[in-house]
């Protein structure tokens, strides 16, 4: 269970009110560069994951969506391209700065009221009960401060029937690409976002908060004792990130 006066800030122990600050800052200095340093990262890969984890979801027409953790809208546009433009999608953030990038992207897009952008906290959602028919988190629950409390909020928030995603970094089951991984985050990363972003701390703590985000059957097991059913995960890239899905029955 989480502790309740102590948590992880990457490899420092904060308060949860710190860390939510903390996470919030981080987000306000790489929302400009965001996009760009993805690809820069994962060497565009991230966009292979999205695309797969969407192709999972199958969002039908009229689906009511809520991506937490939005950010920049990755997520959220390719429900809307899948589903149509019929689905009800709302994209909600703790960080204004991402969620006015994703706007603006959306805009160029042409899509200028396909979407509602809500700021808040993923721990307490300003919806009522039984609301929503998909639930999707895309690298953003290794961000949260109460996870636990953020999955309990994602099952009171989704309808009977409705289906929970969360795309995250996991834990690579492959010593060597291990190793690798290991090298390649704690070294390249923060180089690269020091020298792109002109912000090494930031990339520093993204390398950080993935080694201590919950392994794979771990997030299962929570996901189970948030209330989901039939939770179960699938590794992309021998489990550099894995999808989490639980169903509300
Ligand atoms: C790595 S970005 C992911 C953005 C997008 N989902 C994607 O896949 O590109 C993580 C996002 O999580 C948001 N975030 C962090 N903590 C949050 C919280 N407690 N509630 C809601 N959003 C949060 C950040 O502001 C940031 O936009």
């Amino acid at each position: 269970m989480e502790n309740k006066e102590s948590t992880q800030f990457g490899e420092k122990s904060v308060t949860p009110e710190e860390k939510t600050t903390l996470v919030r800052g981080v987000f306000d200095s790489v929302a400009d560069n965001y996009d760009i340093m993805n690809d820069l990262m994962s060497g565009g890969l991230h966009r292979i994951w999205k695309d797969r984890l969407v192709r999972m979801i199958r969002p039908r027409p009229r689906t009511k969506c809520l991506d937490v953790a939005g950010g920049t809208g990755d997520i959220a546009f390719r429900l809307r391209k899948k589903a149509g433009p019929s689905a009800d999608i709302t994209v909600f953030d703790l960080n204004q700065n991402m969620l006015s990038v994703g706007r603006d992207r959306a805009i160029d897009k042409g899509w200028i009221n396909d979407f509602d952008w809500i700021t808040g906290d993923a721990a307490d959602l300003p919806f009522p009960d039984n609301h929503f028919d998909l639930y999707t988190i895309a690298f953003g629950l290794r961000n949260v401060t109460r996870i636990d409390t953020a999955l309990v909020e994602a099952f009171r928030v989704l309808k009977p029937g409705g289906r929970f995603y969360c795309l995250e970094f996991s834990h690579v089951r492959q010593p060597l690409l291990a190793k690798a991984y290991d090298l390649y985050s704690f070294s390249a990363l923060p180089k690269m976002g020091e020298i792109v972003a002109k912000d090494r701390e930031s990339y520093q703590y993204l390398a950080e908060s993935i080694r201590k985000f919950p392994r794979q059957e771990e997030l299962a097991r929570r996901l189970g004792e948030a209330g989901f059913k039939n939770s179960t995960f699938t590794n992309f890239s021998a489990g550099i990130c894995a999808v989490h899905y639980g169903l509300k029955s």
